[in-house]
């Protein structure tokens, strides 16, 4: 008996000095610790053992398995400080492609936003912004659309209150700089605007851009000439416009504007619709009545505006066809930007 236990630890010991890693560990572990273990059947057999010897053989076998215990544990600690911590034990392969995280962009409206910014500022424009919430007031009142007025019907309004609405364009950013700016002035007022509206060339909510440059002596020509600039800055190209007759109560005389189809030059696709013209923008002379409402005499000054759409000139310029796709943050459309 005591023959089997000394060599049992001689067997343990040299065990847990060729051990390399913590499987074996672990086997070492269940073959001689556990409960069903080498050491375990030793003790059980103790009980066979003559009433004299049983003590000190208990003593004996007490004292092995503790040693033992204790070899185990500093294995455990030396082969832990020794392993990698990716815990299975394997190093990791230094040879697999590195990970690069995607950077991140910016959204295509914002993209054109800022661009259209850029080249207004570059022509003396100054960047104001008002409120999404606006007042009724500024949005039609102070633009000579009074209550009633058959042109609200142009605009289908989100009302908050009876007074208070999202803004439906950002032209009342004209009564609002107006009010508290003399002349010389030349603005643009970027932001989003509201139209409970929605299909594959609306969304409720969209970016428009409104300028305005009001001092003495403007003129339609001055107008036409900023809008060609920024046209063929924006497409990087020499695009004929024009220039269609409409109406808005806030300008006198009114024209939209198109510009060449950037599909087809101008030859006439699906796009245009065949007519090789493409609309990007509102815009006019301001009305008289705007004026006399913010106090600037109409005989002394006179100016233009417009109010051009961001997500019209993105669908365009990067050929786009339905306008929601800039809403639904799918990753595979907005990457390509
Ligand atoms: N506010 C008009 C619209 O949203 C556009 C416009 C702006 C027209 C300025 C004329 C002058 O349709």
């Amino acid at each position: 008996m005591e023959q089997e236990l000394q060599s049992l630890a001689t067997e343990a010991k040299d065990g847990l000095h060729r051990l390399d890693d913590s499987h074996q560990l672990e086997d070492f572990r269940i073959r001689f610790l556990g409960r069903k273990g080498l050491f375990s059947t030793v003790m059980k057999k103790l009980g066979t053992a003559s009433a004299e010897d049983r003590p000190r053989l208990g003593q004996l076998a007490n004292s092995i398995k503790k040693e033992i215990e204790k070899l185990f544990e500093a294995k455990k600690s030396s082969l832990a400080a020794s392993t990698p911590s990716n815990a299975s034990g394997d190093l990791p392969d230094l040879t697999l492609p590195g990970r690069c995280p995607e950077g991140g962009k910016l959204h295509p409206v914002t993209q054109i936003m800022t661009e259209t910014c850029e080249i207004f500022e570059n022509l003396g424009f100054s960047v104001a912004e008002g409120p999404d919430v606006e007042l009724d007031h500024y949005n039609f009142e102070a633009l000579n659309i009074p209550a009633h007025h058959p042109a609200r019907d142009m605009h289908d309004t989100f009302y908050i209150s009876d007074s208070v609405l999202l803004r439906t364009h950002t032209s009342p950013m004209q009564a609002r700089i107006m009010e508290n700016q003399q002349p010389p002035l030349r603005v643009i007022a970027p932001g989003k605007v509201y139209r409970c509206d929605s299909d594959i060339t609306h969304t409720p909510m969209f970016h428009q851009v409104e300028g305005f440059l009001v001092d003495k002596d403007i003129s339609f020509a001055d107008l036409k000439g900023i809008l060609t600039v920024f046209t063929q800055k924006m497409f990087k190209k020499d695009l004929p416009l024009r220039f269609r007759p409409s109406f808005f109560p806030f300008t006198e005389p009114s024209a939209e504007v198109d510009i060449a189809c950037v599909m087809c030059d101008g030859a006439g696709c699906r796009v245009c619709k065949k007519t090789g013209w493409l609309e990007i923008l509102g815009s006019g002379m301001i009305d008289p009545e705007v004026f006399k409402m913010v106090g600037y005499d109409p005989e002394i000054y006179s100016g233009f505006a417009f109010g051009l759409g961001i997500e019209r000139i993105a669908m365009l310029k990067y050929g786009i066809d339905d306008i929601r796709l800039f809403y639904e943050n799918d990753q595979r459309f907005l990457s390509q930007f």
